[in-house]
């Protein structure tokens, strides 16, 4: 297939112009003033319209065992949810629970995905055990491309490791330079919060962020910069919340540790009074860490613009209301997480961009091309240039709509972001070629994505 997309705006590698570009087949081909239109291709007129390299989100959650549930998309609703919000690829984390031996996991997981997705996909490669199989199949999968782990300093007694397995991981990443990936909250000390707060009577989703506050994650932050010193890995920390935790980090960073931060859509825009709302209707906003004081998501905003924050991601994590009343009568009970995989590049535009907190150039930065060049796609994904897969995004900033869970295409009840309005949307979407998305209706082909080895 030859598509022309004729007038738009690229918005990509810092730079903005006016140019045409030329797919063909899975490329970019061309770009340039005035191309004529080979026999037979397809014209699109992008007049108005940016185009930005395809978005990709580096934290997801599809199929995340929680709490005795699974979180509730599929690679099929969940890629499609991702293409229709102009996200073309998503890294997903593979977490065998900790009883379950990581090739096992591999198996499960990779077999959950081929031949169900749309848009392409990858994984961190979750590590919630060490041991010698553990070891041994690390090193195999990292041959295969699968160049980033996951370890998480949080949810001691399920995916949590000790600091024992977590200096063996951060060892082996160095050695065998891949990045490794941490959810940096001190789980010991989220665990005894919790109990004092049961103890109390306290048992509402008001209480979560009280069992884990910003403290808690300025010292897994900085606990987290410490392994990473030590052994001379580099490191990411996904979703920091606050601004106690980014000074952790901004503290790490001016040693010299390598290390990138990211920030998820929820913490830019939702605070802690939402998961204040009684029962239920709180519980939907309970995610770990948790949404914050509000006064944090201005030094969030700034500290993206500035670049001190690299990447802008979801944590997307669809649980629905019914598996959230399983934390009605204790709020540790509740399985933590907030969808948001077809609703992040709008909201990020919108808020961002639109209405004031980031620049364009920004904003496609932080939501493709540094998470493309920090986890090994870079330059096949994350921007506009010959050469590059023709994951692209036609984006009309003309549009108006508003985030409503009964047009989501999540395969969830409810939306944490219900009613919020966007200043603009994906007009159309290409992976690799392919037209996926069009005037707002999902046109790609299921079982097309393919898992991405990175670093290759
Ligand atoms: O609340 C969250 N974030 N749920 C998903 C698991 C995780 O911590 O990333
Ligand atoms: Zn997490
Ligand atoms: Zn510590
Ligand atoms: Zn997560």
């Amino acid at each position: 297939m030859t598509i022309l997309i004729q007038n738009g705006e690229i918005v990509s590698d810092g730079q903005r112009y006016r140019a045409d570009l030329l797919i063909e087949g899975e490329k970019i081909a061309q770009i340039g003033e005035n191309l004529t239109a080979p026999e037979g291709a397809r014209v699109i007129d992008a007049s108005g319209k940016y185009i930005f390299p395809g978005f990709i989100d580096p934290h997801v959650h599809i199929h995340l065992p929680f709490m005795g549930t699974h979180a509730k998309d599929t690679h099929t609703t969940g890629s499609i949810a991702a293409l229709m919000g102009g996200t073309t690829t998503f890294i997903e984390m593979l977490a065998p629970a900790g009883s379950e031996a990581l090739k096992d996991g591999w198996k499960t997981w990779t077999e959950m995905a081929q031949g169900h997705s749309a848009s392409d996909y990858s994984f961190h490669i979750g590590v919630t055990r060490w041991d010698d199989e553990t070891e041994a199949t690390l090193r195999e999968l990292v041959a295969q491309g699968m160049k980033s782990f996951k370890v998480f300093l949080a949810y001691k007694g399920a995916f949590g490791i000790d600091d024992h397995a977590l200096y063996q991981v951060c060892k082996l990443a160095a050695e065998l330079g891949v990045v490794v990936t941490a959810h940096c909250e001190n789980a010991d000390l989220v665990s005894e919060l919790q109990q004092k707060l049961l103890a109390e009577g306290k048992t509402g989703p008001e209480w979560h962020e009280p069992s884990r506050p910003e403290g808690v994650e300025a010292e897994g932050t900085a606990h987290f910069a410490a392994f990473l010193e030590m052994t001379g890995a580099r490191g990411y920390v996904v979703h920091l919340s606050n601004a106690r935790a980014l000074a952790a980090a901004l503290d790490a960073k001016a040693r010299g540790v390598d290390l990138e931060v990211e920030v998820v859509i929820p913490h830019l825009l939702l605070d802690k009074t939402y998961a204040e709302r009684p029962g239920v209707e709180g519980a939907k906003y309970v995610m770990s860490p948790p949404l914050r004081d509000k006064r944090n998501q201005q030094a969030l905003w700034e500290a993206l613009e500035k670049g001190q924050i690299d990447t802008v991601a979801t944590d997307h994590c669809p649980f629905d209301v019914a598996q959230k009343h399983m934390g009605d009568d204790d709020f540790t009970r509740i399985p933590n997480g907030i969808p948001a995989i077809e609703d992040r590049v709008n909201l990020l535009y919108t808020y961002g961009v639109s209405r004031g907190h980031l620049s364009l150039e920004r904003f496609v930065d932080a939501a493709s091309t540094r998470a493309a060049q920090v986890f090994g796609l870079y330059p096949r994904k994350g921007t506009v240039s010959v050469g590059s897969d023709a994951d692209l995004v036609v984006y009309d900033p003309h549009y108006r709509g508003t985030i409503s869970a009964a047009t989501s295409h999540v395969n969830n009840d409810y939306s944490g972001f219900e009613g919020f309005e966007l200043d603009g949307r994906p007009e159309l979407v290409t992976v690799r070629g392919e037209v996926a998305v069009e005037h707002g209706e999902f046109v790609g082909t299921v079982g097309r994505g393919q898992l991405l080895r990175r670093g290759m």
